[in-house]
């Protein structure tokens, strides 16, 4: 089942890659960092990207040299991690981001390809790093895999987003429940050196994805349903009442631009946490 789970979101990330590296010339899969100094323009996109980066640079303890990079994608910040100096092994479900990501890393980079909760990891490390992929995972597997996976005193670092509780009716999809998370966190040996909500510098990204939604995917989506209509009128009115209710459900999710900074900052928090194995 959870193979099934990662496969359709999978998708979403491949496609994204290809999105990105082509007309944004980035190959990170997470959000950006936008210090107020920084015009919210898709040509600031990757330097925010950038920024990201370095804010979980500057965020791994000073004693740190092995990590865990859990759920890689492109192997951008792996790559880096490694030009940092540190010792790195990363985990990658995915077939189509693993392969991209050894390529980038020039195979430098043992990639265990398997979700973090059944990876066959024997060794251990400094740090678990889970940038943005820890909302993919469930928590009880990742906190015990993790004791498991770090040294005496090591470290998890996690930069992701979560629910805002007591909220429903959020147009926008992912995280974990903010509460659930304190909850499980208590029940594992861990410190929490750092929990820094960071959604306001995180949200800006938000007015990007949905700019590009408007004025870019909803136009071509429009004009591919209307091209579809005149060459094979028979087959555009079967294909649009059999596909009626997941076309209905994409235009509602998508071309309502509900996903936008706003609704962003209403139902998530955005956080950066650093916790020590005690
Ligand atoms: C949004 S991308 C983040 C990629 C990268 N860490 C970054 O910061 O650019 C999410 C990553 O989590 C991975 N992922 C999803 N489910 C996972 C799981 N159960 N175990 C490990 N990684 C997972 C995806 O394959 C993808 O590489």
């Amino acid at each position: 089942m959870a193979y099934q789970k990662v496969d359709t979101k999978e998708i979403g990330l491949d496609m994204g890659l290809v999105f990105m590296k082509f007309f944004l010339k980035t190959e990170y899969l997470h959000y950006g960092f936008w210090t107020s100094d920084m015009p919210v323009d898709v040509l600031n996109f990757r330097q925010a990207q950038e920024n990201y980066t370095q804010q979980l640079l500057e965020n791994i303890p000073e004693s740190v040299k092995t990590i865990l990079d859990v759920g890689c994608g492109s192997g951008k910040v792996a790559e880096q991690l490694l030009a940092k100096g540190y010792q790195i092994e990363a985990v990658s479900p995915s077939s189509r981001l693993t392969e991209y990501a050894k390529k980038l890393l020039n195979n430098q980079v043992h990639i265990y390809e398997n979700i973090y909760e059944e990876a066959p990891i024997q060794k251990t490390y400094d740090m678990v790093l889970f940038s943005e992929s820890f909302q993919y995972i469930d928590m009880h597997k990742l906190f015990q895999n993790a004791l498991k996976h770090l040294n005496p005193n090591g470290y998890v670092l996690i930069c992701d987003f979560f629910q805002r509780d007591g909220l429903s009716g959020s147009p926008l999809g992912g995280g974990h429940k903010l509460g659930e998370y304190y909850q499980v966190l208590a029940q594992y040996p861990f410190e929490v050196l750092k929990d820094q909500e960071i959604t306001d510098n995180i949200a800006p990204t938000m007015q990007v994805v949905n700019d590009l939604t408007l004025q870019v995917v909803q136009p071509l989506w429009y004009m591919l349903i209307d091209v579809v209509s005149v060459k094979v009128p028979f087959i555009a009115r079967v294909l649009k009442w059999w596909f009626r209710k997941k076309i209905e459900k994409i235009q509602n999710k998508h071309f309502k631009g509900e996903r936008n900074p706003e609704n962003f900052k209403k139902f998530k928090s955005y956080r950066l946490i650093l916790l020590q194995k005690k």
